[in-house]
C-alpha cells in the first residue's frame, strides 16, 4: 500500500520515516518547498545515522521509496493518507474536502491532530466513514504509542485493520473515543493544573514539586521541567484546548501563570527561559527535601490523575488494558494508573480528593463517581 503524508514538519516527516521504514511507498506532501526540502535533508541525515548505528540495512533503501512533493493530487495512489499539518480546524478540513477529490473511495484518511474533534475533520468529507484519527506521539520514530479515534461517522471495520497497521510498523496502538485530548492528553492535564496550583498557593516552589513528582513519586521528570520541555507554546495551548472543549470543566482549567510564560514568550528549554532560567551561569533552584512535605504533594497530583483515569474509564473513553498502555508508553510513567489506584487504594484516593473537595468548594476536586464506586464496594480495576 502507498502511504501519504500531509505535513512535513517534525510530525509529518517523523511518520513518513517509519512507514517508509516499514517497507511502504511514502508520498511525502506540504504545500511549503522550504519545509519539504528541510525534511529531505533531515530524513537523509537520521537514515544514515541509522545505517552507521546498523539499525536499518540501508538508508538509501528506505529513502528510495520517498516522493516529495508540493501538490495534494499526488495522494492519488494511496491506500491511507496521514494528514499532519498545522493544528487548526478550518485548514484541516479544507485540506481533507480538497485530498477527497484526488484519492480513490478506498482511501482511508487519518489525521495525526492532538486536540481537536476528528468528527468535525470527517464531517468535511464526502465518505465520512474512511475518516479516523491516528495520534503519533514526538518524536513519531521513537515514540512506541499511537491512539487510534475513530469519528462517530467512521466505519467500524477501520479500527482492527488500523490497530494491525501500526502494528506491523512496530507499533502499539490503543484505541480512543473522539473526546477532546484522547487518551494521554486528557489523562496527563493534572501532572502540570495541579502542580502549578500548588506552586501558586505558595505551597512549594517548583523545584521542591520537580523533586517530590521524580524522587518519591518515581516519574522520570517533573512537571515544570516537562512543561519547560515540552515548550508552553504547546503545553499550554493543549490544556486551553481541552479546557474549551469540555465545556469549560474546572477540572481542565488552565493557569495564569502559564499563559503569562507563553505571553512573555518565555517558551521554556527552546527559547533559554520558562518556569527554570536556562542561560549559562544562572542558578538552579534547590529544592526543600521535606519527605512528608513531597509525599503530601506526590498524593495530591496523583490523586487528581488517578481521578482523571478512573473517570476516562467511567465514560468509555478506552479499555482498562489502553488507559494503562497510554500512560506507560506515550508518557513514560512507572506505573498505569488504575494499577497505581489498586495499590494505593480507591478508598486513600477517594478520601484524598473529597478532602480537597471540602477545604476548596472547588468542584476541580469531584471525585469520579466510578472511584466513590469502587471504594464503596473495595474493587479493584485490574
Ligand atoms: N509536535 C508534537 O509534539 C505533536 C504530537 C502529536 C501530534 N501533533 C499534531 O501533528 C500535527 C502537526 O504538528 P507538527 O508539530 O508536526 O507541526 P509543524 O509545524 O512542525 O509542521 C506542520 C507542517 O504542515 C505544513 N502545512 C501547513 N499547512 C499545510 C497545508 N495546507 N498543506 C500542506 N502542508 C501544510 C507546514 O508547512 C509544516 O511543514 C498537528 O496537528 C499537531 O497537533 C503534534
Amino acid at each position: 500500500m502507498v502511504i501519504g503524508v500531509v505535513g512535513s514538519g517534525a510530525m509529518g516527516s517523523g511518520i513518513a520515516q517509519v512507514a517508509a521504514t516499514a517497507g511502504h511507498n511514502v508520498i511525502l506532501v506540504d504545500n511549503n518547498a522550504q519545509s519539504l526540502s528541510t525534511a529531505e535533508r533531515k530524513l537523509r541525515e537520521t537514515l544514515q545515522k541509522l545505517q552507521e548505528k546498523q539499525k536499518i540495512a540501508s538508508a538509501e533503501a528506505v529513502l528510495s521509496r520517498f516522493t516529495f512533493s508540493e501538490n495534494l493530487a499526488d495522494c492519488a495512489p494511496c491506500g491511507l493518507v496521514i494528514e499532519a499539518i498545522v493544528e487548526n480546524l478550518d485548514v484541516k478540513k479544507k485540506v481533507f474536502a480538497e485530498l477527497e477529490l484526488h484519492v480513490g473511495d478506498r482511501c482511508i484518511m487519518a489525521t495525526n491532530t492532538s486536540s481537536l474533534s476528528v468528527t468535525s475533520i470527517a464531517a468535511a468529507c464526502k465518505l465520512p466513514r474512511r475518516v479516523l484519527g491516528l495520534h503519533f506521539f514526538n518524536p513519531a520514530p521513537l515514540m512506541a504509542l499511537v491512539e487510534v479515534v475513530p469519528a462517530i461517522q467512521t466505519d467500524d471495520a477501520l479500527v482492527p485493520d488500523m490497530k494491525q497497521l501500526m502494528a506491523t510498523w512496530g507499533k502499539t496502538p490503543v484505541v480512543a473515543k473522539d473526546t477532546p485530548g484522547f487518551i494521554v492528553n486528557r489523562l496527563a492535564r493534572p501532572y502540570y493544573g495541579e502542580a502549578i496550583r500548588i506552586y501558586e498557593e505558595g505551597i512549594a516552589d517548583m523545584a521542591t514539586i520537580d523533586w517530590a513528582m521524580t524522587e518519591i513519586g518515581g516519574f522520570r521528570m517533573g512537571p515544570f521541567a516537562l512543561m519547560d520541555f515540552i515548550g508552553h507554546d504547546v503545553n499550554y495551548v493543549v490544556t486551553e484546548t481541552v479546557f474549551q472543549s469540555f465545556f469549560f470543566d474546572p477540572r481542565y482549567r488552565p493557569s495564569l501563570s502559564q499563559k503569562r510564560l507563553l505571553e512573555a514568550r518565555w517558551l521554556g528549554v527552546k527559547s533559554g527561559r520558562g518556569f527554570y532560567n536556562y542561560a549559562s551561569g544562572s542558578l538552579k533552584p534547590v529544592p526543600i527535601k521535606n519527605q512528608e512535605q513531597g509525599k503530601q504533594i506526590v498524593d495530591r497530583i496523583l490523586a487528581m490523575l488517578i481521578n482523571e483515569a478512573v473517570d476516562a474509564l467511567y465514560l468509555n473513553v478506552a479499555v482498562v488494558a489502553d488507559l494503562e498502555t497510554a500512560m506507560t508508553k506515550g508518557v513514560n510513567y512507572p506505573k498505569g494508573l488504575l494499577a497505581w489506584c489498586d495499590e494505593w487504594g480507591a478508598d486513600s484516593c477517594l478520601q484524598k480528593l473529597d478532602f480537597l473537595y471540602k477545604i476548596y468548594g472547588d468542584d476541580r476536586y469531584r471525585a469520579s463517581r466510578m472511584l466513590r464506586q469502587y471504594a464503596f464496594d473495595n474493587k479493584k480495576f485490574i
